[in-house]
């Protein structure tokens, strides 16, 4: 039982994320004990709610998440909360969520301690962040802030962005969160590489033809269609999923599990990293739009999106660096919307090496994140009958009973935050390099725009996205293995 101290000032907390997510993991950490008796949750938003109004919303959010819930433990937690209505450019309303956060660390003795959380639009985040520190918000305890993506939309807005934020809070009160490092299997990777001398051993260009990272997804923009506009699938998925990922595979081993440790390992591998020129992003990179089918819209047609719309809805490329222990290994990377199927996974694809059975099937390394939590090793064996060879995959998996108590990521992530333990978030210096990356691949793909000829593949939906993206690899062997 930690039962830490703290006033948590949710900014969003009529929204969807606080309803489905937030909410139904700090009941979770209630029920732990990490936070108990000393906590108190101010939801604001614009909407004029009541604090009981408040209180049954967190009640009915644990209800659609859990099976099973002691009723006792839920009243008595959703008393934590308070609501203001709040409007995020009123300066008179800080000095009231001010004051209220005052009393309800006397009520509750949350020693001073402020976690605010950044759960609304991402254009208010700069100014909540201004308010913040003008009006004095944090507290003389801890003082933590957790910022949801986009992290700003380029490398300029995303650094103005961190100007208004660090004017408030030091790099390690920071922590931007990326709900993928969240996921069972993403924790998993370091675990995976950096225990088992039998990969490290062949974690190499010597013996890796190229990495492939895959974050497909069914569904289309939805009703998120003037968010995506601003965004894009580079945007939304590249610029944090994929290049977390990317760099928990590609970084040198850390010299300990702490987050110090591990940071520096991350910002070395992305000092590294390889930013695409123009051409590069021409052979490389591909981008797509999904179409029309018979009974759905296309990407253009969707609810508050540009008919002439230029945005991605798919993006492929290469990343590359040049340290770590893939240095020159190609990685590739695809992401989109309205494939075929709802699939998360990393394929590793070794090298094909000489063998006196004069066949060879190279071995394959797999982790797939969603829907399934699973590690298959392709491994060569003998056939029964003669001496051909046959593959067989080597699982690492969960057991029903495993799969059903790992923690939603968005619990894990809170629970690091009340930790105080970053390891799990994006620092400053990772994102800029992001950044620099996004920048020059929407940099170049602007100035194809601005042709007049931008090469944009409308892809028919709910099959495998653009089929171009068949022609990014630098081998011509090359080939997506999930496909
Ligand atoms: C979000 C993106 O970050 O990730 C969404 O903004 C996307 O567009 C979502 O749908 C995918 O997350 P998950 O966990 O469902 O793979």
């Amino acid at each position: 039982m930690k039962n830490i101290p703290a006033v948590m000032i949710i900014f969003g907390g009529s929204g969807d994320l606080a309803h489905r997510k937030l909410y139904p993991a700090l009941f979770n950490l209630y029920e732990q004990g990490i936070i108990h008796d000393h906590f108190a949750v101010i939801g604001t938003a614009r909407r004029p709610w009541s604090h009981e109004y408040l209180q049954s919303q967190v009640r009915e959010a644990v209800h659609e998440t859990h099976d099973e819930v002691n009723e006792a433990d839920l009243e008595e937690f959703s008393h934590h909360f308070y609501y203001q209505s709040h409007d995020v450019t009123n300066v008179e309303h800080y000095f009231t969520l001010k004051e209220l956060a005052a009393d309800l660390d006397q009520k509750y003795g949350a020693k001073g301690n402020r976690l605010f959380y950044m759960a609304m639009a991402p254009r208010f985040f700069g100014t909540i962040a201004t308010h913040i520190n003008d009006q004095h918000l944090t507290g003389d305890g801890f003082n933590r802030i957790v910022v949801e993506k986009p992290f700003g939309r380029s490398l300029a807005t995303a650094t103005e962005l961190n100007q208004q934020i660090t004017a408030s809070f030091s790099e390690d009160q920071i922590f931007r969160i990326d709900h993928y490092l969240g996921k069972e299997m993403v924790q998993n990777i370091m675990p995976l590489r950096f225990t088992n001398p039998l990969l490290a051993a062949v974690w190499n260009k010597a013996h890796i033809q190229n990495i492939q990272v895959t974050l497909a997804e069914r569904l289309g923009v939805e009703a998120r269609g003037g968010y995506y506009e601003t965004s894009g699938a580079l945007r939304d998925m590249v610029q944090n999923h994929i290049f977390q990922i990317v760099t928990l595979l590609a970084m040198p081993t850390p010299s300990d599990i702490t987050a110090k440790a591990i940071h520096q390992a991350k910002q070395e591998l992305l000092d590294s990293l390889h930013i695409p020129t123009a051409e590069d992003v021409a052979k490389h990179f591909v981008r797509g739009q999904y179409a029309a089918s018979d009974d759905t819209f296309a990407y253009k047609e969707e609810p508050n999106v540009d008919p002439n719309s230029t945005t991605e809805t798919y993006a492929a490329g290469e990343m590359k660096f040049g340290a770590g222990p893939l240095q020159g290994v190609p990685i590739y990377f695809r992401t989109g919307k309205q494939f075929k199927e709802k699939m998360s996974r990393i394929d590793v694809v070794f090298k094909h090496e000489p063998n006196p059975y004069g066949q060879t099937h190279a071995n394959k390394l797999t982790i797939e994140i969603d829907p399934e939590s699973q590690i298959r090793l392709l491994l060569n064996g003998k056939t029964i009958e003669g001496d051909a060879i046959r593959q067989e995959k080597f699982c690492f998996g969960l057991t029903e009973a495993e799969a059903a108590v790992v923690p939603d990521g968005y619990e894990r992530l809170l629970r690091d935050v009340f930790l105080n333990n970053s390891i799990n978030f994006t620092h400053w210096g990772e994102l800029k390099r992001y950044w620099e990356f996004i920048d020059a691949v929407e940099e170049a793909w602007q100035a194809e725009n601005e042709t007049g000829h931008p090469v944009i593949e409308q892809y028919a939906p709910y099959r495998m996205g653009a089929k171009s993206a068949d022609k990014i690899f630098e081998s011509p062997a090359g080939h997506w293995i999930y496909g």
